[in-house]
């Protein structure tokens, strides 16, 4: 079975204005070799400007979260067919910092990748346990769960990533050990294959939270490590290159 492609997402969060499109051009004239694929996802309200930045590019451009529903009256959401539409062709869906802050459970995180997948982008679906969850010694449980539910049937056959985020990591510069990366990608690896077979092999399965240029490599090298859903590092086009030149 062939290793599945790797993928490096930079997610820009809530932070980028105009000119912060010169970091995207940066990163897109910085890539010579790539050994897999390289996405960036800003604000929605760049993503169009983006998306024009970086035509022809080896970059690809993502939204940070995407509606379940495809249109109408919901003041303020955007649909994945509208991400689309502005030149979009993934979407993160289930974010730590979405299912914590904006009270989104596996089920809704579920309509969004079945949302994006509708208005043809391929999702980045979230998950990770807490601090106390590892520490209770439930985080395989949880995580796996989380998966199980978050996994709409309808991405069977359809191109999706799924980052494994330990929510304790994410913007606190720590990381989990090594073999616990690789325990834990082992765990939702058998659990994509149990739930869509053979193509459960093929999704790559990122590893996300404090992810950086000096620890980079060991990370993207470490057993069923499918690339990196990176945050603050994807800011600086310098950093965020040397994090795609590990790979
Ligand atoms: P971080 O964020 O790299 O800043 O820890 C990762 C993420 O939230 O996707």
């Amino acid at each position: 079975m062939t290793a599945p492609t790797p993928l490096i997402a930079g997610n820009w969060k809530m932070n980028g204005l105009a000119a912060s499109l010169d970091e995207a051009k940066a990163v897109a004239a910085g890539i010579s070799r790539i050994a897999g694929r390289v996405a960036l996802c800003p604000p929605a309200t760049l993503v169009e400007r983006m998306s024009r930045a970086l035509a022809g590019s080896a970059v690809l451009v993502g939204g940070q979260d995407c509606s379940p529903e495809a249109a109408g009256a919901f003041t303020g959401d955007i649909s994945a067919q509208m991400l689309a539409d502005a030149g979009a062709s993934l979407v993160i869906v289930g974010h730590s910092e979405r299912r914590a802050g904006h009270g989104e459970t596996d089920e809704i995180v579920a309509a969004k990748a079945r949302a994006a997948v509708r208005g043809h982008l391929e999702p980045i679906v979230c998950v990770g346990e807490t601090l106390d969850q590892r520490q209770a010694g439930d985080a395989l449980k949880v995580v796996t769960g989380q998966v199980r539910e978050s996994l709409p049937r309808e991405l069977d056959r359809m191109a999706f990533a799924v980052a494994y985020e330990p929510v304790w990591a994410i913007g606190t510069g720590l990381t989990p050990t090594t073999p616990e990366i690789e325990e834990m990608h082992r765990a939702i690896r058998a659990t994509l294959v149990e739930l869509f077979g053979d193509d459960g092999a093929k999704v790559p399965i990122l590893y996300g939270g404090s992810v950086k240029p000096s620890n980079a490599a060991e990370i993207l090298h470490a057993a069923e490590v499918g690339g990196a859903l990176v945050g603050g590092a994807s800011l600086k086009a310098e950093d965020f290159l040397a994090i795609v030149n590990a790979l």
